[in-house]
């Protein structure tokens, strides 16, 4: 990502091509903007009374300094009224501002930490100044994500316009250290979460199980993380029916990667976060229409997101013990593919009537949760690009949940409104838990006909390898590709780590 930097600066003298001013709907640009707006000839105080810019959120406006100032162009971001500010509003601001910033050539951006829009429900405390400053960090961080591993040197002669320097202005001396402290935790996330995106973005022909697990293997050398992957022949030691079935119809070979952390004591229960690692799901003999299959190479993002949340969680140090677990395999219509009616074994003793091989995520996953049960887990989660079916109930707004814990639920709804990565429940009454039982296996792969509710009855269909710890579901087929937020980029979004940080740094 780009690096970014902070200067303590007075606002009058500090050069750079675009100054960013975060302003909210009072018309009171408060005292430092007072004096920006007093050298330009009250050209910002203009562009509120003729409502060429409101102040409403991420409204932007471009606006030469004509050499009044030593920046040569300012750049107004609303951030909506004062009283409503949060750090995931700032953090669109921000966004906005940037792309703005980028899609207008400028090379050198600083944008103002605004005291008169922060401090306003800040009222002095460092804290929430610290959160808000790192909300502006993470904001242009993540807007500013590019994806041109194949672009070949041909086409990089005539490269797209690139913000290469980023700085933060704190609004007084008193405010570095808070602002380094936000920058450097920013970062961290950033970087996560472009990692959650590259590994989405890669094609199926680069991002194989085998691929997964080197990036994990090398991700894990670098962070406090220790990493073990099992292959074909040790998952057929171990009885794991299921995934090794939806495996059978590829020649890539399939993977479980497993990362252990420990920013606790060992002993203490850790969190396991399970994630889909279907690096191509063709839908197998099932097989998919044509239209936008290309875009079934997202089919890893839950492991993506996984690998992700676990780079973020030991970069960041956080005090807890979290396992992450990876299935991944590519889902093939090869020869020797599972077929409509086959029976296969999981890892849990239990039979699963396969009835549709394209409902393979729930598959894999039943035998990435059980493996989970090997960690006796204080909490479980998994999330999975695993069904269509989110997207008629929730678009692209957000994920939905299932899951056997109240409180688990509630929590993970809480860190979705403060990171925008917003979450909503959907009922696992057991109506849904009957009709994934087959009548000669002990479960079928999908529902019975006319029960509808697909999100549900696929994660009915994981209940029973879950285990009887706080355990949920995230469905996060809507929000892995296409989540337009100002922040984000065309594709890939990286959804889910920034949830699941927030969700871990706040227990109970
Ligand atoms: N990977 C798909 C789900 C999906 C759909 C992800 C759209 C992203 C965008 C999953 O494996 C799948 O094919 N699910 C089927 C289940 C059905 C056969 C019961 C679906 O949703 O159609
Ligand atoms: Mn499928
Ligand atoms: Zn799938």
């Amino acid at each position: 990502m780009i690096k970014i930097k902070q200067k303590s600066d007075n606002l009058l003298d500090h050069k750079t091509e675009c100054l960013i001013l975060p302003c909210t709907e009072e018309k009171k640009p408060g005292q430092t903007l007072k004096a920006v707006d007093a050298v330009l000839n009250g050209a910002i105080t203009a562009a509120f009374e003729n409502k060429r810019f409101t102040g409403k959120p991420n409204q932007t406006l471009l606006l030469n300094s004509a050499g009044c100032l030593k920046a040569d162009n300012l750049l107004l971001v609303g951030v909506g009224k004062a009283k409503e500010v949060t750090a995931e509003k700032i953090c669109q601001a921000s966004g906005a501002a940037a792309k703005v910033a980028e899609r207008s050539n400028f090379k050198s951006v600083s944008i103002f930490l605004n005291d008169s829009c922060f401090d306003q429900i800040a009222k002095g405390k460092g804290k929430l100044y610290g959160e808000l400053s790192g909300a502006v960090a993470e904001g242009a961080g993540l807007a500013l994500y590019h994806f041109d591993n194949y672009k070949s040197t041909d086409e990089k002669d005539d490269p797209p316009s690139r913000v290469g320097q980023l700085t933060l202005i704190p609004a007084s001396k008193v405010r570095q250290a808070t602002v380094e402290k936000s920058i450097a935790r920013a970062e961290k996330i950033v970087n996560a979460v472009h990692s959650a995106r590259d590994l989405v973005s890669h094609p199926g022909n680069t991002a194989t199980p085998t691929f997964l697990a080197e990036h994990a293997k090398k991700m894990a050398r670098k962070n406090k993380i220790t990493c073990k992957v099992l292959g074909k022949k040790e998952m057929e030691k171990l009885g794991m029916g299921a995934l090794l079935g939806v495996s059978r119809g590829s020649h890539e070979p399939p993977a479980l990667i497993v990362l252990e952390y420990y920013g606790a004591a060992k002993k203490k229960a850790p969190t396991v976060i399970v994630g889909k690692g279907i690096t191509f799901d063709t839908g197998g003999i099932s097989l998919k229409p044509g239209a936008k299959m290309d875009e079934m190479k997202m089919d890893m993002s839950g492991a993506a997101t996984t690998l992700a949340a676990l780079q973020a969680i030991s970069s960041l140090k956080l005090p807890i013990n979290v396992i992450g677990i990876v299935a991944a395999a590519e889902n093939m219509p090869g020869g020797s593919a599972i077929k409509p009616g086959d029976i296969l074994k999981s890892l849990s003793g239990k039979t699963i009537e396969v009835l549709n091989t394209d409902a393979e995520g729930r598959l894999v996953l039943a035998d990435a949760l059980t493996y989970a049960q090997r960690y006796k887990p204080k909490e479980v989660i998994d999330l999975a690009t695993l069904t269509g079916a989110v997207l008629m109930a929730l678009g692209h707004q957000g994920a939905a949940v299932v899951g056997n814990n109240e409180n688990m639920i509630a929590r993970l709804k809480k860190s979705g409104d403060a990171t925008g990565e917003r979450v909503w429940e959907l009922p696992l009454w057991e109506e849904f838990e009957k009709a994934v039982k087959s009548d000669i296996a002990d479960l079928k792969n999908i529902a019975s006909p006319g029960v509808g509710a697909g999100t549900i009855t696929a994660a009915a269909f994981l209940k029973p390898f879950a285990g009887d710890q706080p355990w949920t579901h995230i469905d996060i087929a809507g929000t892995a590709w296409g989540y337009d937020k100002p922040y984000t980029t065309k594709g890939a979004s990286g959804y889910g780590v920034r949830l699941l940080i927030h969700y871990l740094e706040h227990p109970k």
